[in-house]
């Protein structure tokens, strides 16, 4: 990774991206990519399925995990990692941290998803809760960490965690040689940026497309504006619930992303269903993002070869129950 001259950020590149591949590949299986005709038939495009909800943790970000903490320094393992997070991420670095003997801290917010505070624990690491939301979550964890000395992990300001998730990206690019757009949920942005990077080093004319929920717009505003902006951040799908904008990824995205777009609830809801549905699949409303998108646009993605991106499947019971309150009740 090198310094770029022009900003102090650090330059992700493709040997980055492929580094990480190797680096991963002992712990992390490379994740189905797959069509189904119910999904074509309901879009009017060709839907290719990339199936992170079939990681051991459910989603996408362990690969970021798994990638930053196999590099970590001596000092930083002995000092052990913390980390805020709405579940996925923590269950990331819960799950690395557990891989190489490293101690770990997971601040959540007070209502987080169960399932997912539930794994962080069963995998080995302490759970904090605290606030309201992710970013109360986040700045807690941020005072704990100057205060016992941890190696602090962010989210989404992370070289190691944007390379490592951007495998995925690679991985669909590798199987099928057609693709003309990747749509992935965008909370922070790190899976987005590194589908920015794997896009752009495969082939400058496919698109990546972000999606954000419109009750947690943040990372949209910032895209489009040019600068950091906070947002209000009320959504529903927690794995896209952040109030603030990250520097990094929206540097990646401000120079590669196609084009980003809003989804209301309802919309993540309805796309929910469907995956459900159409690819019998467990999927929590974060990892429909990308499907919602596209339900919502049908012309833009008629016909054409489009991955979406299935980011998480860690739907919590009573969520689940919450989709088809008639077939509960
Ligand atoms: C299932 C799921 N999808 C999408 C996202 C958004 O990822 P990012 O913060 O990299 O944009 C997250 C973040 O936790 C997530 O858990």
């Amino acid at each position: 990774m090198t310094e770029s001259p022009m900003t102090d950020s650090p330059r992700i590149s493709l040997r980055d991206v492929l580094a990480a591949g190797r680096r991963i590949a002992p712990y992390l299986r490379p994740t189905p990519l797959y069509r189904y005709p119910a999904l074509d038939a309901l879009t009017g495009a060709r839907v290719w399925v990339k199936h992170e909800n079939h990681q051991p943790v459910g989603a996408f970000k362990v690969r970021g995990g798994v990638n930053l903490i196999a590099q970590l320094s001596e000092r930083d393992r002995e000092r052990g990692v913390i980390t805020a997070s709405t579940g996925n991420h923590g269950q990331s670095v819960a799950y690395a941290a557990r891989l190489f003997g490293v101690r770990a801290t997971v601040c959540v917010p007070e209502g987080a998803n169960p399932v997912k505070a539930e794994s962080i624990r069963a995998l080995g690491a302490e759970v904090v809760f605290h606030g309201a939301d992710f970013d109360a979550a986040r700045e807690h964890c941020e005072a704990l960490a100057a205060e016992h000395g941890f190696r602090y992990i962010h989210s989404g300001n992370e070289p190691h965690l944007i390379a490592g998730v951007a495998t995925y990206s690679l991985e669909i690019l590798a199987e099928q040689s057609d693709i003309a757009a990747i749509v992935v949920p965008v909370g922070g942005g790190s899976g987005a940026a590194g589908a920015c990077l794997a896009a752009r080093a495969v082939d400058p004319g496919i698109e990546v497309i972000g999606v954000q929920a419109e009750a947690a717009p943040a990372a949209y505003l910032s895209w489009r504006s040019g600068d950091l902006v906070a947002a209000p951040n009320s959504t529903l799908a927690e794995g896209l619930a952040t109030g603030t904008a990250f520097d990094l990824p929206q540097r990646i995205m401000r120079e590669y992303l196609s084009d980003f777009v809003l989804v209301s609830d309802d919309a993540l809801l309805d796309a929910t269903r469907a995956m459900i549905e159409k690819t019998r699949n467990l999927v929590e409303p974060a990892g429909a993002a990308a499907l919602a998108a596209v339900l919502t646009d049908p012309d833009r993605f008629a016909g054409r070869s489009v991955a979406i991106v299935c980011s998480g499947g860690n739907i919590s019971p009573a969520q689940l129950a919450g989709l088809w309150p008639a077939a509960a009740g």
